[in-house]
């Protein structure tokens, strides 16, 4: 057993609900696990000790939402959006394109150094998703290579019909012989339910056949346009309902009177100039919110969960409070796990330490890299 003590805590977030916030702090962890967490004052001895000297101290982002399995880069889509084109679903085959043509190392070197990134800014926990294979031998390929390393794998065979497919055709090999070879890789099954990509009756195909296989079930929804996705995701009782840019008072209420986490994501509703979704009506309706990156190489670029944590701030009106939360906490609900997103005795050792005394700072100094030191289960990355 190797323990140690992280003290001169500032402000420490726990995100548990019974210790809160506390201040002049300090946590200790043993074997990869929380294991006490109080006073400064009364932290009893460890095997090492790190004084933080009065910095603030959270868990680490549960980032719910990437496509990190590709290759090729959409810088020219990027630069034609920003001179006023319009972004569509028809980009994703573009990625199709280039990822398929990449050798194995290539896809996942390209996620290993994403996720890299992305831990450097103190996220501790991500998901990610296959998308861009779009045919059985590549989207096993996407999610084998997935499953060794992310913390959490989903299958998006339904991210779009390849061009020159047939919709329907498309669908019954997404549910066939694509989700037989892919389920015993992944966790979770998802569906881009929206204009341009799956309708609602494709996207209930998609996800009866993802729930029987026993797959957990993920849903974008709602990123163009107001749509059936979200309406859906709450019916088939969906872990996450991703987007949720544009909300119907009916789509507000479902989610609201639901389990389903409404997981947005603001850089995405930034890179593709689209409206930025309306977190205040459904953390005011009582729904429950995550932030999360998207980071793709079409509409979302970014690993910074800082980023989509200043906007929720300044842009969307959430608090400091409400966006830390759904950037870890709300994550992890988001993922259906219960062991990360807070820092309560016995859950994983996932430390974010960040240069500045306060989590307000997140929002207070935007753009300013804060992330200081992370540990992950305990293992220090940075
Ligand atoms: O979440 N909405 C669908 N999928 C991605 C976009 C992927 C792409 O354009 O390559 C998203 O925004």
């Amino acid at each position: 057993m190797t323990s140690t003590l992280i003290t001169g805590i500032g402000e420490l977030t726990t995100k548990d609900p019974e210790l809160g916030r506390l201040t002049d702090a300090a946590l200790v962890f043993t074997d990869g696990l929380v294991a006490w967490v109080g006073p400064a004052t009364s932290a009893p001895a460890a095997d090492a000790r790190v004084d933080v000297e009065g910095r603030a101290v959270l868990p680490g982002w549960v980032d719910s939402h990437t496509h990190l399995l590709f290759a090729g880069d959409r810088t020219a889509e990027f630069e034609a959006r920003m001179a006023g084109t319009s972004y569509t679903a028809g980009g994703i085959a573009v990625t199709v394109g280039a990822t398929r043509a990449a050798s194995d190392r290539e896809v996942e070197d390209n996620l290993r150094r994403h996720i890299a990134e992305a831990v450097s800014q103190g996220t501790t926990t991500i998901e990610t998703k296959t998308g861009y294979g779009l045919n059985v031998v590549d989207e096993v390929r996407s999610a084998r290579i997935a499953a060794g390393v992310a913390d959490e794998v989903t299958f998006l065979g339904a991210h779009l019909v390849p061009p020159g497919a047939d919709a329907d055709e498309y669908v019954a090999l997404v549910i066939g012989d694509m989700l037989d070879a892919v389920a015993p890789h992944v966790r979770w099954a998802d569906v881009f339910c929206e204009q341009g990509a799956f309708d609602e009756d494709q996207s209930r195909a998609v996800l009866e056949a993802s729930r029987a296989k026993g797959l957990g079930l993920r849903v974008h929804g709602n990123q163009l346009g107001e749509g059936p996705g979200v309406r859906l995701a709450v019916e088939v009782g969906a872990a996450s309902v991703d987007h949720c840019t544009y909300l119907s008072s009916a789509d507000v209420d479902a989610l609201a009177g639901s389990s389903t986490v409404a997981t947005l994501l603001p850089a995405c509703d930034l890179s593709t100039r689209q409206s930025l979704p309306p977190a205040r009506r459904l953390l005011d309706a009582g729904a429950t919110v995550a932030l999360a990156s998207n980071c793709n190489p079409g509409s979302s670029y970014t690993t910074s969960m800082a980023y989509c944590i200043t906007t929720a701030v300044l842009q969307m009106r959430m608090t400091i409070e409400e966006a830390v939360t759904a950037a870890t906490l709300n994550g992890a609900k988001a993922l259906r796990r219960n062991d990360v997103g807070h820092l309560s005795p016995g859950a994983r050792a996932d430390v974010h330490v960040l240069d500045a005394p306060s989590t307000t700072h997140l929002a207070y100094r935007p753009g300013v890299p804060l992330t200081r030191a992370v540990w992950r289960a305990g293992v220090r990355q940075r």
